[in-house]
Protein backbone atom coordinates (compact mmCIF):
# COMPACT_ATOMS: atom_id res chain seq x y z
CA UNK A 1 0.00 0.00 0.00
CA UNK A 2 0.53 3.63 -0.22
CA UNK A 3 2.04 4.90 3.07
CA UNK A 4 2.68 8.55 3.97
CA UNK A 5 5.61 8.54 5.98
CA UNK A 6 8.06 10.99 5.27
CA UNK A 7 8.24 14.13 3.19
CA UNK A 8 11.44 13.17 1.69
CA UNK A 9 9.59 10.11 0.01
CA UNK A 10 7.86 12.63 -1.71
CA UNK A 11 8.94 14.25 -5.28
CA UNK A 12 8.51 18.11 -5.91
CA UNK A 13 5.56 17.00 -8.17
CA UNK A 14 3.85 14.55 -5.87
CA UNK A 15 3.61 17.35 -3.81
CA UNK A 16 2.55 20.04 -5.83
CA UNK A 17 -0.57 17.37 -6.59
CA UNK A 18 -1.27 17.20 -3.31
CA UNK A 19 -1.35 20.70 -2.39
CA UNK A 20 -3.48 21.46 -5.82
CA UNK A 21 -5.53 18.82 -4.56
CA UNK A 22 -6.05 19.98 -1.22
CA UNK A 23 -6.58 23.51 -2.70
CA UNK A 24 -9.51 22.29 -4.64
CA UNK A 25 -10.63 20.27 -1.35
CA UNK A 26 -11.19 23.44 0.08
CA UNK A 27 -13.38 24.89 -1.87
CA UNK A 28 -15.38 21.53 -2.57
CA UNK A 29 -19.10 21.11 -1.01
CA UNK A 30 -18.74 18.34 1.39
CA UNK A 31 -20.19 15.73 -0.96
CA UNK A 32 -18.02 12.86 -0.61
CA UNK A 33 -19.08 8.75 0.39
CA UNK A 34 -16.59 6.64 1.55
CA UNK A 35 -19.39 4.58 3.41
CA UNK A 36 -18.27 1.19 4.28
CA UNK A 37 -14.48 2.23 4.89
CA UNK A 38 -13.13 2.59 8.26
CA UNK A 39 -10.35 4.76 9.60
CA UNK A 40 -8.57 4.34 12.84
CA UNK A 41 -6.55 6.79 14.25
CA UNK A 42 -3.88 5.63 17.02
CA UNK A 43 -2.49 8.37 18.84
CA UNK A 44 0.07 7.18 21.54
CA UNK A 45 1.46 10.68 22.12
CA UNK A 46 -0.89 13.85 23.10
CA UNK A 47 -2.78 16.06 20.22
CA UNK A 48 -5.13 17.99 19.31
CA UNK A 49 -4.58 19.48 15.65
CA UNK A 50 -3.54 16.36 14.28
CA UNK A 51 -6.00 13.65 15.85
CA UNK A 52 -8.69 16.11 15.16
CA UNK A 53 -8.15 17.42 12.31
CA UNK A 54 -7.66 14.15 10.42
CA UNK A 55 -11.10 12.75 12.53
CA UNK A 56 -12.76 16.12 10.26
CA UNK A 57 -10.96 15.13 7.64
CA UNK A 58 -11.97 11.19 7.63
CA UNK A 59 -15.64 12.36 8.55
CA UNK A 60 -15.84 15.18 5.41
CA UNK A 61 -14.70 11.99 3.20
CA UNK A 62 -17.81 9.96 4.49
CA UNK A 63 -14.92 7.29 5.84
CA UNK A 64 -16.31 5.64 9.24
CA UNK A 65 -13.94 6.16 12.36
CA UNK A 66 -13.04 3.12 14.84
CA UNK A 67 -12.60 4.54 17.96
CA UNK A 68 -8.81 3.79 19.47
CA UNK A 69 -7.58 5.24 22.70
CA UNK A 70 -4.28 4.38 23.72
CA UNK A 71 -4.66 4.25 27.66
CA UNK A 72 -7.65 1.98 27.28
CA UNK A 73 -6.77 -0.58 24.71
CA UNK A 74 -4.41 -3.35 25.38
CA UNK A 75 -1.33 -1.71 24.44
CA UNK A 76 -1.75 -1.40 28.47
CA UNK A 77 -1.57 -5.08 28.96
CA UNK A 78 2.06 -4.98 26.81
CA UNK A 79 0.25 -5.37 23.39
CA UNK A 80 3.13 -4.33 20.37
CA UNK A 81 2.41 -1.49 18.04
CA UNK A 82 2.71 -4.02 15.57
CA UNK A 83 0.14 -6.84 16.93
CA UNK A 84 -2.04 -3.35 17.52
CA UNK A 85 -1.75 -1.86 14.35
CA UNK A 86 -2.23 -5.94 12.34
CA UNK A 87 -5.30 -6.19 14.79
CA UNK A 88 -6.96 -2.81 13.12
CA UNK A 89 -6.15 -4.29 9.72
CA UNK A 90 -7.79 -7.68 10.69
CA UNK A 91 -10.49 -6.00 12.38
CA UNK A 92 -11.19 -4.10 8.73
CA UNK A 93 -9.66 -0.85 9.27
CA UNK A 94 -8.95 0.39 5.76
CA UNK A 95 -6.60 3.22 6.79
CA UNK A 96 -4.58 4.12 10.02
CA UNK A 97 -2.98 7.40 11.20
CA UNK A 98 -0.06 7.21 14.02
CA UNK A 99 1.70 9.13 16.45
CA UNK A 100 4.22 7.40 18.29
CA UNK A 101 7.35 9.16 20.30
CA UNK A 102 9.31 6.46 18.39
CA UNK A 103 11.43 8.11 15.83
CA UNK A 104 10.88 5.60 12.59
CA UNK A 105 8.22 3.42 14.47
CA UNK A 106 7.10 2.59 11.03
CA UNK A 107 9.89 0.62 9.60
CA UNK A 108 8.99 -2.19 11.39
CA UNK A 109 5.10 -1.84 10.02
CA UNK A 110 5.90 -0.68 6.11
CA UNK A 111 6.54 -3.83 4.63
CA UNK A 112 3.98 -5.98 7.08
CA UNK A 113 0.73 -4.14 6.87
CA UNK A 114 -1.69 -4.00 4.05
CA UNK A 115 -3.20 -0.93 5.04
CA UNK A 116 -2.15 2.71 4.14
CA UNK A 117 0.08 4.26 7.49
CA UNK A 118 -0.05 7.76 7.13
CA UNK A 119 2.22 8.94 10.13
CA UNK A 120 1.15 11.96 12.38
CA UNK A 121 4.58 12.24 13.78
CA UNK A 122 7.43 9.82 15.32
CA UNK A 123 8.85 11.22 18.10
CA UNK A 124 11.45 13.76 16.73
CA UNK A 125 11.67 12.31 13.86
CA UNK A 126 8.80 13.43 11.21
CA UNK A 127 4.80 15.04 10.36
CA UNK A 128 4.71 14.90 6.82
CA UNK A 129 0.80 16.37 6.97
CA UNK A 130 1.98 19.19 9.03
CA UNK A 131 4.51 19.89 5.88
CA UNK A 132 1.73 19.68 3.36
CA UNK A 133 -0.41 22.49 5.73
CA UNK A 134 2.56 24.40 6.15
CA UNK A 135 3.34 24.51 2.34
CA UNK A 136 -0.34 24.77 1.35
CA UNK A 137 0.03 28.13 3.69
CA UNK A 138 2.98 29.40 2.02
CA UNK A 139 1.61 28.95 -1.15
CA UNK A 140 -2.19 30.26 -0.86
CA UNK A 141 -0.04 33.26 0.59
CA UNK A 142 2.53 33.82 -2.30
CA UNK A 143 1.70 31.44 -5.34
CA UNK A 144 5.13 29.65 -5.49
CA UNK A 145 8.23 28.79 -3.28
CA UNK A 146 11.07 30.09 -5.46
CA UNK A 147 13.39 32.23 -3.63
CA UNK A 148 11.52 33.21 -0.72
CA UNK A 149 13.00 33.77 2.64
CA UNK A 150 12.23 31.37 5.04
CA UNK A 151 13.28 31.49 8.65
CA UNK A 152 12.75 28.49 11.38
CA UNK A 153 12.94 30.07 14.54
CA UNK A 154 13.51 28.25 18.06
CA UNK A 155 13.89 24.33 18.84
CA UNK A 156 15.06 23.25 16.42
CA UNK A 157 16.89 19.90 17.49
CA UNK A 158 13.89 18.31 18.54
CA UNK A 159 11.33 19.09 16.08
CA UNK A 160 9.87 16.85 13.65
CA UNK A 161 8.05 19.58 11.51
CA UNK A 162 11.64 21.42 11.13
CA UNK A 163 13.56 18.57 9.98
CA UNK A 164 10.65 17.91 7.05
CA UNK A 165 10.32 21.32 6.26
CA UNK A 166 13.53 22.53 5.94
CA UNK A 167 14.41 20.05 2.87
CA UNK A 168 10.96 20.17 1.47
CA UNK A 169 11.27 23.87 1.55
CA UNK A 170 15.11 23.68 0.36
CA UNK A 171 13.85 21.16 -2.83
CA UNK A 172 11.02 23.90 -3.85
CA UNK A 173 13.34 27.04 -3.83
CA UNK A 174 13.32 28.58 -1.08
CA UNK A 175 16.26 30.00 1.07
CA UNK A 176 16.15 28.35 4.53
CA UNK A 177 17.80 29.69 7.64
CA UNK A 178 17.22 29.27 11.16
CA UNK A 179 17.56 31.07 14.53
CA UNK A 180 17.17 30.37 18.04
CA UNK A 181 19.28 29.55 20.51
CA UNK A 182 23.12 28.13 19.27
CA UNK A 183 23.04 25.34 21.97
CA UNK A 184 20.45 23.87 20.16
CA UNK A 185 21.90 24.18 16.43
CA UNK A 186 24.23 20.98 14.77
CA UNK A 187 27.15 22.24 12.67
CA UNK A 188 25.68 21.85 9.51
CA UNK A 189 22.93 23.96 10.68
CA UNK A 190 24.72 26.92 12.00
CA UNK A 191 25.86 27.98 8.47
CA UNK A 192 21.89 29.03 8.03
CA UNK A 193 22.63 30.96 11.20
CA UNK A 194 20.62 34.01 11.43
CA UNK A 195 19.97 36.29 14.77
CA UNK A 196 16.29 36.77 15.34
CA UNK A 197 17.32 40.91 14.60
CA UNK A 198 18.36 40.03 11.09
CA UNK A 199 15.64 37.37 10.33
CA UNK A 200 13.04 40.68 10.94
CA UNK A 201 14.91 42.21 8.16
CA UNK A 202 15.11 39.59 5.61
CA UNK A 203 12.32 37.08 6.23
CA UNK A 204 9.21 36.49 3.94
CA UNK A 205 7.86 34.03 6.33
CA UNK A 206 8.68 33.52 10.05
CA UNK A 207 8.08 30.00 11.18
CA UNK A 208 8.06 29.88 14.73
CA UNK A 209 8.58 26.60 16.82
CA UNK A 210 7.22 25.53 20.30
CA UNK A 211 9.98 24.58 23.28
CA UNK A 212 9.29 21.28 23.89
CA UNK A 213 9.96 21.27 27.14
CA UNK A 214 8.78 17.33 27.39
CA UNK A 215 11.77 16.42 25.36
CA UNK A 216 14.66 18.35 26.83
CA UNK A 217 16.58 16.19 28.82
CA UNK A 218 18.45 19.11 29.68
CA UNK A 219 17.07 22.34 31.53
CA UNK A 220 15.99 25.18 28.75
CA UNK A 221 18.89 27.63 27.94
CA UNK A 222 17.03 30.09 29.65
CA UNK A 223 13.83 31.02 32.03
CA UNK A 224 10.95 32.22 29.56
CA UNK A 225 10.98 35.55 29.76
CA UNK A 226 14.44 35.97 29.17
CA UNK A 227 13.85 33.10 25.79
CA UNK A 228 11.67 35.89 24.55
CA UNK A 229 13.56 38.59 24.85
CA UNK A 230 17.01 36.74 23.16
CA UNK A 231 15.07 34.47 21.06
CA UNK A 232 11.28 35.08 20.44
CA UNK A 233 9.38 36.98 18.37
CA UNK A 234 8.60 39.97 20.49
CA UNK A 235 6.20 42.81 19.92
CA UNK A 236 9.08 45.18 19.10
CA UNK A 237 10.82 42.88 16.64
CA UNK A 238 7.58 42.14 14.61
CA UNK A 239 7.47 46.14 13.82
CA UNK A 240 10.54 45.59 11.94
CA UNK A 241 9.30 42.93 9.46
CA UNK A 242 8.77 43.86 6.31
CA UNK A 243 5.65 44.87 4.65
CA UNK A 244 4.22 41.09 3.16
CA UNK A 245 5.70 39.21 5.45
CA UNK A 246 3.60 36.42 7.94
CA UNK A 247 3.78 34.43 11.20
CA UNK A 248 3.76 30.94 11.17
CA UNK A 249 3.59 28.50 13.87
CA UNK A 250 2.37 24.99 13.85
CA UNK A 251 1.17 25.07 17.35
CA UNK A 252 0.16 24.58 20.24
CA UNK A 253 1.81 27.70 21.42
CA UNK A 254 3.93 29.14 24.76
CA UNK A 255 2.70 32.59 24.04
CA UNK A 256 5.23 34.88 25.74
CA UNK A 257 7.99 32.47 24.70
CA UNK A 258 8.18 31.97 21.47
CA UNK A 259 6.00 34.64 20.39
CA UNK A 260 4.44 37.91 22.09
CA UNK A 261 0.44 36.78 23.25
CA UNK A 262 -0.57 39.95 21.04
CA UNK A 263 0.81 38.52 18.00
CA UNK A 264 -0.38 35.05 17.91
CA UNK A 265 -3.81 36.64 16.40
CA UNK A 266 -1.89 39.80 14.84
CA UNK A 267 -2.67 40.50 11.12
CA UNK A 268 0.79 38.79 9.58
CA UNK A 269 -0.65 35.98 11.94
CA UNK A 270 -1.59 32.74 9.44
CA UNK A 271 -1.36 30.31 12.63
CA UNK A 272 -4.95 29.52 12.49
CA UNK A 273 -5.66 29.86 8.97
CA UNK A 274 -2.81 26.66 8.99
CA UNK A 275 -5.05 24.36 11.35
CA UNK A 276 -7.88 24.70 8.87
CA UNK A 277 -5.93 24.03 5.87
CA UNK A 278 -4.74 21.01 8.22
CA UNK A 279 -8.30 19.56 7.43
CA UNK A 280 -7.68 19.89 3.48
CA UNK A 281 -4.37 18.35 3.34
CA UNK A 282 -5.30 15.47 5.31
CA UNK A 283 -8.11 14.75 3.41
CA UNK A 284 -6.16 15.06 0.92
CA UNK A 285 -4.02 12.65 1.90
CA UNK A 286 -6.74 9.97 3.06
CA UNK A 287 -8.08 10.45 -0.45
CA UNK A 288 -4.58 9.82 -2.32
CA UNK A 289 -3.92 6.65 -0.77
CA UNK A 290 -7.32 5.26 -0.37
CA UNK A 291 -8.06 5.80 -4.20
CA UNK A 292 -4.57 3.91 -4.56
CA UNK A 293 -5.47 1.17 -2.35
CA UNK A 294 -8.70 0.90 -3.28
CA UNK A 295 -8.30 1.70 -7.22
CA UNK A 296 -10.37 4.64 -7.28
CA UNK A 297 -12.86 4.49 -4.68
CA UNK A 298 -13.46 8.38 -4.52
CA UNK A 299 -13.60 9.14 -8.35
N1 LIG B 1 0.88 20.87 15.27
C1 LIG B 1 0.53 19.68 15.84
O1 LIG B 1 0.97 18.60 15.43
O2 LIG B 1 -0.33 19.81 16.91
P1 LIG B 1 -0.85 18.63 17.83
O3 LIG B 1 0.35 18.06 18.56
O4 LIG B 1 -1.87 19.23 18.73
O5 LIG B 1 -1.43 17.55 16.93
Amino acid sequence: PAHVLTVEDWSVSEIHSILDAAETLSHAPKQFSGRGLFAANLFFEPSTRTKISFEAAEKTLGLDVLPFEADTSSVKKGETLYDTVKTLESIGADVVVIRHSKERYFDELRDKINIPIINGGDGCGHHPTQSFLDLLTIKQEFGQFNGLNIVIAGDIFHSRVARSNLDVLERLGANVYVSGPKEWMSKELMSRYVTMDQAMEMADIMMLLRIQHERHAVKMVAGPGEYHKLYGLTAQREKKMKKHSIIMHPAPINRNVEIADELVECKRSRIFKQMKNGVFVRMAVLKHVLDQHKGGFFQ
